[in-house]
């Protein structure tokens, strides 16, 4: 297994990936090349994420998604845990807004994360269409913190 860092030129090929987890291209294009992406590979690519820098040392987990038939085998929580100690060096806080949706926010728990805040409205404000996660539409972005 290993974790690889994507150029610029190469992460369009990831886009249907990224769209599992957030639905809305121009919401992808406003982060996806001020950021880093990484993918982790185990045979084929199992995993991808992006990360941006919000604020010195400040970094935020913009997109995370694991293949869906390789799902709930670890690859996600890994990925995670490549990046905690890979930004370390670079800063002290990591934090990720999601839908309000329990198996997400279970994930990001396991995943060391607490609950921050919470942006009301952000999926109604910010996407041209209605979103659902387990069944229930997206409306607030609850936002979750761990240190680096
Ligand atoms: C969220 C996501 C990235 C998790 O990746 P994953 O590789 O499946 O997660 P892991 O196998 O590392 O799971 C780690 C732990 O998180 C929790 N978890 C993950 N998915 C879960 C689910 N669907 N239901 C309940 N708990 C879940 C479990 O505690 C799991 O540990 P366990 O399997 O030992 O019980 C993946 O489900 C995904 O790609 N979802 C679609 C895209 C998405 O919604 N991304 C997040 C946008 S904010």
């Amino acid at each position: 297994m290993e974790i690889l860092k994507i150029n610029d030129r190469d992460k369009i090929k990831y886009i249907e990936l990224l769209l599992i987890a957030d639905e809305q291209i121009s919401m992808i294009e406003k982060y996806l090349y001020r950021g880093d992406m990484f993918a982790l590979r185990d045979d084929d690519i199992r995993a991808i994420c992006v990360i941006t820098q919000e604020q010195p040392g400040i970094f935020e987990l913009k997109n995370i998604v694991t293949v869906p038939k390789y799902q709930r085998k670890g690859y996600g929580q890994n990925l995670i845990a490549f990046i905690v100690d890979y930004y370390k060096q670079f800063g002290s806080e990591l934090s990720v807004g999601t839908g309000d949706s329990p198996t997400i926010l279970r994930f990001y728990e396991r995943c060391g994360f607490v609950k921050s805040h919470v942006v009301q409205n952000f999926f109604i404000d910010n996407y041209d269409h209605p979103m659902y996660e387990d069944g229930q539409q997206l409306v607030d972005m609850i936002y979750l913190k761990r240190n680096l």
